[in-house]
């Protein structure tokens, strides 16, 4: 096994490549740009931060046209950033890592709170504007050609809540962008909102009163039903207000609350069921589709939330990491409520969940990319393809190298769910650099690899825009 702890190694050299050097058969219909997010810089001064989700968001774009691609990455400069760059050291709350405050500093920073800027999870198109996001509702907006930080997107609405979901969903047929948020107060809620795909305008569809309001990293959605799956991992919002600890240290595991999923409808916010299963924990949906009277609803999950755990840096760079992936689950929902039947769908494990956005999303459909675990006591070093009706698993690996998450782009013109290309930044810690890595979907043979001048510290998400 060759070293995977270079994935959690600061990067902090910002490059551009007009060029990447090319092997095998580059798709030359391959149009457009992979814009990818994730923490690449661990520590400030000689303050380290705690969590893989907690290092300082770097973005990497690689744009693809005539068989040809090229590669930049910039440092989204956000606040978080330039606050803690000027001073020398830690200065915002992140998920796992606090600031170290004194008394007087952390009665203050509850009167005068600063949430962090700090969008390393994913990518999106907002109004127009390409923005970065994270678990604060502080989109930082960014230019796609330069990667130049455009900064933190003003909401046209006095919308108000603390914590959100990375993991938005877009209507198929309206471009619509639906959320959700939760408002932590006296009384808390969660809130499901919609913007509009012109303008940057939330309105509240459905709000919920929650006593300790669950972390829920992202959430389900079928044409007609908005799926809140609150896992037994909450908070007292109180807790948040008056313990002083790190952000997620706040929330407890109460896996005598079982896990409950909360089914609203859409179309007037109404709450029409709660159905029930174990204690679980997910970061991932996967999709969710209406069929006989039920819904169909595919998560990562893992059996608690002791994986949030394993993802400190500390652990991830010891001796036995985790692997990071979890196991491909369907319940089945009835839409009168009730207990969830629930089983899963593959041995091999997967994370960073893909599919086929403009054929599979919210249907019956076939195919589920990821990355997995190959071999036990790795991180995860492989990437798997699931079908979910057969229950048949492919996998690619190539030995010593650690593949993130796959981005699947349709081939034009293509009707198979898998007729297209997945695109994974695979980091090669033997060469000392990274690759994107083009794999035929339907094959899952590799077909081309471009090479990266650098090592890219392991990221989240990414999106191909045309
Ligand atoms: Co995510």
């Amino acid at each position: 096994m060759t070293d995977y702890r270079q994935g959690f190694d600061d990067l902090t050299r910002e490059i551009h490549e007009p060029e990447l050097p090319v092997d095998g058969d580059w798709p030359d219909w391959l149009s457009g740009t992979l814009i990818r997010n994730g923490p690449a810089q661990f520590s400030v001064g000689d303050q380290d931060y705690r969590h893989w989700f907690d290092g300082h968001a770097m973005l990497h774009a690689f744009r693809m046209d005539n068989g040809t691609v090229s590669y930049r990455n910039r440092f989204l400069e956000t606040k978080s950033r330039t606050e803690a760059l000027a001073a020398g050291e830690i200065v915002r709350s992140e998920f796992a890592t606090d600031p170290c405050r004194s008394l007087f500093g952390r009665v203050m920073s509850v009167f005068n709170p600063t949430p962090t800027d700090n969008a390393s999870i994913n990518v999106a198109r907002l109004d127009d504007q390409y923005v970065a996001m994270t678990e604060t509702p502080l989109p930082v907006a960014f230019d796609p050609e330069t990667l130049n930080t455009v900064g933190v997107v003003d909401y046209d609405d006095d919308v108000d809540a603390q914590m959100t979901t990375a993991h938005p969903h877009v209507e198929p047929d309206t471009g619509t962008i639906f959320t959700y948020q939760t408002a932590f107060g006296r009384q808390s809620e969660y809130q499901i909102c919609s913007l509009p795909s012109d303008r940057a305008k939330r309105t509240v569809r459905a709000s919920l009163d929650v006593a300790r309001p669950s972390y829920m990293h992202s959430f389900g959605m079928t044409e007609q039903y908005v799926i809140l799956s609150e896992w037994p991992l909450v908070v007292d919002p109180l807790d948040l207000l008056l313990r002083g600890q790190p952000f997620i240290e706040n929330f407890e595991w109460m896996p005598e609350r079982g896990t409950r999923f909360r089914i609203l409808r859409k179309a007037d916010g109404a709450e029409v069921a709660t159905c029930t299963a174990d204690a679980a924990f997910a970061f991932h949906h996967v999709n969710a589709f209406e069929q006989d009277g039920e819904i169909a609803c595919d998560i990562v999950t893992y059996p608690d939330a002791s994986i949030i755990d394993e993802l400190y840096l500390d652990n991830l760079r010891g001796e036995k990491p985790s692997p990071g992936t979890g196991s491909l689950r369907r319940y089945q929902l009835p839409l009168e409520g009730g207990r969830a039947p629930s089983h899963v769908l593959s041995e091999e494990t997967l994370e960073l969940p893909r599919l086929h956005e403009a054929s599979a999303r919210a249907q019956p459909y076939n195919i589920v990319y990821g990355i997995g675990t190959r071999h036990e006591g790795n991180f995860a070093d492989q990437l798997v393809k699931i079908d979910v009706e057969s229950e048949e698993a492919q996998t690619w690996h190539a030995g010593g190298t650690y593949p993130g998450e796959p981005v699947f782009v349709p081939r034009p013109d293509a009707t198979a769910e898998d007729d297209g290309v997945l695109l994974s930044v695979v980091l090669d810690p033997a060469d000392d650099h990274s690759f994107l890595l083009v794999l035929d979907a339907a094959t899952f043979a590799e077909r081309a690899r471009a090479t990266v001048p650098h090592a890219i510290p392991f990221g989240f998400h990414g999106q191909f825009f045309e």
